[in-house]
């Protein structure tokens, strides 16, 4: 199976990673925009696929099967567009898979559903942290434990670190908010996906309430804000977004009317060795915690031996030192979740279905995000089982993703 990388960025660079260790599928093509060629000659050395540079997304669509969507998050309708457009005009793709979030709001993520319906396209909504194997092999581990003893009743979530790596991240139009969009989706997919019950499906939880509050904890403070200003081009002052959102979904077990929660924590505050995902859960007389700054691989590096480090990234995603006792993953790509990804999207589009986890799930995603937002705009509990509040999340826009989340945040 050939795959066309729409973006040549930060995540396709892992999903190459990853695909090295993915039999069957290969880098058919990368569309030539910004650091394509490099990532092009690093597939090549790689032997991952030909990873021929296409000009555009037509020409493109006509080489390979499945278009990948690894652009960011405000061209995602635009390069649906194109690739319907490449459909029309005659490409054989079998799917599409777009990166989280699928859009920045429920109008773009409900647009980008209907788009891929339309052309009878296979879809893979990809976010990695469900296919995580930490994750999934607790639940394997427990999943006698879980018959004889009970569901899970309450799960937590985080993903953190000290802040994205481009512009375009820090800017609340452009991204779609702060760090509840860009990372709270992780942590509220996975936290309802650990907490769902053995053997039932992705939406069997049904969401109850959402309770979230989100903060300017740091890049607002006026240093912070100078350096955002003067290296990313971003004023805060204007238009600032949140650095730390905290919040709890309540869901209720249909089966049992047990109410269960789960809680997330994300933020670009943290001001450890780099990236950190941790997860745990709390069943009835068990449990289970993942804690990716766990290495089995620890280095020590003396301040004098520090200044030959180039690139201190090398050791972990996000990494902001490169001196004393630093944690090494040596397989992010494995570690995050991107391996099983593809594998899955692989075996599910090659028998003609869509991924594990298709748009529509990626819409539901949007959905919880939205409530997060409207609650922390409103201060108060979001009840998700009035039909009101959904029909009002169908086209609701934050402010913060407005660019007028300065009363809000200051
Ligand atoms: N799963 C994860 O943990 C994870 C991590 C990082 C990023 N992401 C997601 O991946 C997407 C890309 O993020 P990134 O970090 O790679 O960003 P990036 O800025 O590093 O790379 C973006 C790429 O898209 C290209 N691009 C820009 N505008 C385009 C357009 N109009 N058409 C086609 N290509 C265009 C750029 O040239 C660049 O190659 C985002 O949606 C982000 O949320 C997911």
């Amino acid at each position: 199976m050939k795959l066309g990388f729409i973006g040549s960025g930060f995540i396709s660079k892992f999903h190459a990673d990853a695909i090295q260790q993915v039999r069957g599928l290969e880098i058919g093509g990368i569309l030539r925009r910004g650091g394509a060629e490099d990532l092009a000659s690093y597939c090549q050395k790689k032997g991952l696929g030909d990873a021929v540079l296409y000009n555009n997304i037509i020409e493109m669509a006509k080489n390979v099967d499945v278009l990948a969507i690894y652009a960011p998050n405000y061209v995602r309708i635009e390069i649906m567009e194109e690739i319907i457009d490449a459909v029309k005009a005659g490409a054989q793709l079998k799917g599409v898979i777009c990166e989280k979030p699928l859009g920045r709001n429920m109008v773009e993520s409900g647009k980008l559903v209907q788009l891929a319906e339309d052309a009878n396209l296979l879809t893979a909504y990809f976010e990695n942290q469900i296919f995580m194997k930490a994750i999934n092999n607790q639940r394997q581990q427990l999943s006698a434990i879980q018959r004889k003893m009970g569901p899970l009743s309450l799960t937590r979530c985080s993903e953190e670190h000290a802040g994205p790596h481009k512009d375009w991240f820090w800017d609340p139009i452009r991204l779609g908010g702060g760090v509840l969009s860009d990372m709270g989706c992780h942590s509220i997919a996975v936290a309802r996906y650990a907490l769902t019950p053995e053997g039932k499906d992705l939406f069997f939880l049904k969401p109850q309430s959402v309770m979230a509050e989100v903060g300017l904890l740091k890049w607002g403070q006026p240093q912070w804000r100078d350096k955002l200003k003067s290296e990313r081009g971003i004023d805060y002052l204007k238009t600032p977004a949140e650095d730390f959102v905290t919040g709890i979904i309540t869901y209720r077990n249909p089966d049992t009317g047990q109410l269960v929660k789960s809680q997330f924590t994300n933020s670009w505050i943290f001001e450890k060795q780099g990236l950190r995902l941790f997860m745990d859960g709390m069943g009835p007389g068990y449990a289970f915690e993942v804690n990716t700054l766990e290495s089995p691989l620890n280095i020590f590096v003396g301040d004098d031996a520090a200044e030959t480090i180039a690139d201190q990234e090398k050791a972990l995603e996000k990494a902001t030192a490169s001196r004393g006792l630093l944690a090494i993953q040596y397989n992010e790509a494995d570690l995050y979740g991107y391996t099983d990804e593809n594998q899955d999207m692989f075996k599910s589009f090659s028998v003609g279905k869509d991924g594990f986890l298709n748009w529509k799930y990626g819409l539901e995603i949007t959905k919880l995000v939205m409530a997060c937002y409207l609650s922390a705009e409103r201060k108060k509990t979001i009840d998700l089982s009035d039909p009101a509040i959904l029909q009002e999340l169908e086209t609701y826009i934050p402010a913060i993703q407005q660019g007028k989340g300065v009363d809000q945040l200051f």
